[in-house]
């Protein structure tokens, strides 16, 4: 049976049959159906029709609802991260922990839900507002059309749905053509609740399609996730509205010289660096290692690389599995050639077979070459000899991406100065870039994107501040 999409909270499906395919076999995940033009616009109209009431939902009934798919979704860990795995390929070890987010993603906008009170300001600070007070109060700005990527196609979705509830807006989904089924997975939980009809859809169309939805007036929030070209095509064709871009990144680490577990660091960087086959927009993609401890990490990261394993993802022990799909690999393998044709030296990796390509580990690589300037999103890491610290700052920021940096320091003071120095959204001190807690503010700045993800920031971007000033008081 066809998986059904869901419009203004029923299941649905169409004639216009989609099946999802692995990546890494071809083997059937599930099929379902692209939501047809008057369903698409059931869910808008649906969501518009609700939004004032959905707004004045008690915080309670809103937390409730997402504390359900919270509950829901540690319930069904297995069964969701197999479905993960069934579609696009990521290994069950990240599919768990990517189930794991979801449901701390969920359970967090359930907490905040209940938090988020706006402020009391006092202004009484000058005589002209003696016995004067303001109620800042936040309420949604509107509709939110949420468009998620392939990557995390389950915990970039709660991103996107679960803030919105939290807030009251009504969010309209569009999941990734590649893996549509976990989002509608989740669907299938969000009616269970109590939500009002309207309040969320889910509806596979394809990314022709998304172009009219970015650009109905009802739908006055566009939450993007995915690449550069196409988030800033959004922002260009709706500039008045307000655009929510998560884009990509070429993440660096740098490893300073007073760090002393070089193996722990080179484990790490191996890791994050390959993790679902490099497809994270803040896997680590560039390295810079100060010349004292470049000898020992370098060796230290072949080594561990080549200990991942590469293979079938549903395989509990794979590490490493296919891309998206196999003009991805091929686009990746064309990238290392470029820069190992242009004197790059190849430390271990560089083949592929169909979707999957060896986790790849680059030095040398002069500059300019695509591995390093542009988002890889494939499994390829590049290890760069710097003779300071400040080089390697530098060096991270000769980008036009700036998402998160990993610096590998003991150094307070250089933490510090490296989150003024460096132009990235968040530097994570003694780890990779990789790191992300679901409760922090996430996103980049320069072509990483604009605005935050992350429950709070985003419940905070999803809603705009309106002033309430109380006169005559004894404060
Ligand atoms: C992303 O690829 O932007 C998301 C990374 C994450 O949530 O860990």
């Amino acid at each position: 049976m066809n998986t059904p999409y869901w419009v203004a909270g029923q299941a649905t499906s169409s004639a216009d049959v989609v099946e999802v395919r692995s990546p890494y076999d071809g083997a059937l995940a599930g099929t379902t159906s692209n939501a047809t033009a008057q369903d698409v616009e059931r869910a808008v109209a649906a969501a518009a029709d609700v939004a004032e009431e959905f707004a004045s939902l008690p915080a309670h009934a809103r937390s409730a609802a997402l504390d359900h798919v919270s509950r829901r979704l540690a319930e069904r860990a297995e069964e969701v991260a197999a479905l993960i795995t069934a579609e696009s390929g990521k290994p069950l070890k990240w599919s768990r922990m990517e189930v794991a987010r979801a449901v701390s993603t969920f359970r967090w906008a359930a907490e905040e839900a209940r938090r988020f009170s706006g402020e009391l300001q006092r202004l009484d600070t000058d005589p002209a507002a003696t016995g004067r007070l303001a109620l800042v109060r936040r309420s949604p700005r509107g509709v939110v059309l949420g468009i998620a990527p392939f990557n995390f196609p389950l915990n970039l979705v709660a991103h996107k749905v679960a803030p919105a509830i939290a807030v009251g807006a009504p969010i309209v989904l569009k999941p990734a053509p590649a893996t549509p089924l976990v989002a509608l997975l989740l669907g299938s939980i969000l009616a269970e609740t109590d939500l009002p009809a309207g309040s969320w859809s889910v509806i596979p169309v394809p990314n022709e399609v998304a172009g009219e939805l970015v650009a109905d007036p009802r739908l006055p929030v566009v939450s993007f996730t995915g690449s550069g070209p196409v988030g800033y095509g959004i922002l260009d064709r709706v500039p008045r509205k307000h655009v929510v871009l998560e884009l990509g990144g070429n993440a660096a680490a740098v490893v300073c010289p007073d760090w002393a577990d070089l193996d722990w660091a080179a484990q790490r960087i191996a890791t994050f660096a390959m993790y679902q086959g490099g497809q994270s927009c803040i896997s680590v993609q560039r390295v810079y290692l100060h010349a004292d401890v470049y000898d020992a990490v370098a060796e230290a990261v072949v080594a561990h690389v080549r200990k991942l394993g590469t293979g079938a993802p549903q395989d509990p022990s794979t590490d490493v599995g296919p891309l998206i799909n196999e003009a991805a690999a091929q686009r990746v393998e064309s990238w290392v050639d470029e820069a190992v044709a242009a004197g790059a030296t190849l430390l271990t990796g560089g083949t592929r077979d169909g979707a999957v390509y060896a986790p790849t580990v680059l030095a040398d690589v002069p500059a300019d070459c695509k591995v390093v300037d542009e988002e890889v999103f494939g499994p390829v890491v590049v290890l760069t000899r710097v003779a300071s610290v400040e080089e390697a700052f530098d060096k991270v920021n000769d980008s036009r991406f700036g998402l998160q940096a990993g610096l590998f320091t003991t150094d307070v003071r250089l933490a510090f100065k490296a989150s003024k120095r460096l132009a990235v959204g968040g530097v994570i001190v003694g780890d990779v870039p990789s790191f992300r807690a679901d409760q922090m503010p996430y996103g980049g700045v320069k072509e990483s994107g604009t605005g935050r993800e992350g429950v709070h920031a985003a419940m905070t971007d999803l809603t705009e501040e309106h002033v309430l000033v109380l006169t005559g008081l004894d404060l």
